[in-house]
């Protein structure tokens, strides 16, 4: 059975796990440059972990800015297996309260596209993107990540590593919604009343500013990776509740950060139980057979 080692990312308002036993910072860099923080390293029940603060513990970094391709790479080169995450998210549907946890299935990519005409495009550099963030490895900047890939992403989450949190929940008391389609934003602002209707119409239950490409990037790492979605705040489509705003989205984060670290820890052992050879396999032949050369 392989052993596993469990990178932690945290999202808004969860910057350190004080579970973490004989923490060890570690600075990292990348071929993609820096991640957001230092990497913590520890373990939690006897299991390797290691945490790393997706703003900065000084919440400096705002989601557009965030090196989403670093962190992971950095967890990768630490040797993680998993990947298991907290994001704060507004809620798009009355029975997700402010407070209540989704342990998140799906999502659904809104991050704004910059569609330049060619005459316009003259005036970047060719590393302009039509997208401000960058949801791939393989794009020519790392010599070890040659080839395009084409990663399916019709099962973003691992389906495993969810059943896992699932389970950490259960034993812990905790109750959360089993799953839930998560919209993801280019933020740093909220959305409009319009947008947020028509996310709530499109089937959306939360929305957020980093899933995407998170868990994308993890995914073609070959890493397990499931995300805790901690609803702060009814977005500002429902017409009797305080609308969203920074205050409000962290004054619930804070109020509910617990819940959160306990599933995580709990979620832990869980995982070190299991054997992960053939769903590590499994992700390795998806990765091989979507990149062409
Ligand atoms: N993060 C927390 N609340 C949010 C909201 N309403 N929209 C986008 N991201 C959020």
């Amino acid at each position: 059975m392989s052993k596993v080692k469990i990178g932690i990312i945290g999202g808004s308002g969860f910057y350190s796990l004080d579970t973490l036993q004989d923490p060890i910072e570690k600075s990292v860099t990348t071929p993609y440059g820096d991640p957001s923080d230092n990497l913590v390293c520890g373990k939690i029940a006897g299991v390797d972990c290691v945490v790393l603060a997706r703003h900065n513990r000084k919440h400096g970094i705002m989601p557009t800015n965030i090196n989403y391709r670093a962190n992971v790479w950095a967890l990768k080169e630490e040797g993680c297996t998993h990947v298991i995450v907290s994001t704060a998210c507004g809620s798009l549907q009355e029975e997700i309260a402010p407070g209540d946890l989704v342990i998140l299935d799906q999502f659904i990519d809104r991050l704004i596209k910059l569609n330049f005409s060619p005459k316009i495009q003259m005036f970047f550099s060719t590393k302009t993107r039509t997208t401000k963030r960058v949801q791939t490895f393989y794009d020519g900047t790392c010599e070890k990540q040659s080839g395009v890939c084409h990663l399916p992403v019709d099962e973003p989450f691992c389906l495993l590593t969810r059943s896992c949190l699932k389970q950490a929940a259960e034993e812990s008391n905790i109750p959360v919604h089993p799953a839930g389609t998560c919209i993801t934003i280019e933020g740093p602002r909220f959305s409009s009343k319009a947008e947020s209707l028509l996310f709530k119409s499109w089937g959306g239950h939360v929305i957020n500013m980093t899933t995407v490409p998170e868990c994308i990037l993890a995914k073609e790492a070959g890493l397990c990776y499931a995300a805790i979605a901690m609803a702060t705040d009814y977005d500002c489509w429902h017409p009797h509740n305080e609308k969203v705003n920074v205050e409000l989205a962290l004054k619930t984060f804070r109020e509910n950060v617990g819940k959160v670290t306990q599933i995580l820890c709990a979620a832990v052992p869980i995982i070190a139980k299991l054997d992960w050879t053939n769903t590590i396999q499994e992700l390795k032949e998806t990765i091989k057979n979507s990149v062409m050369a």
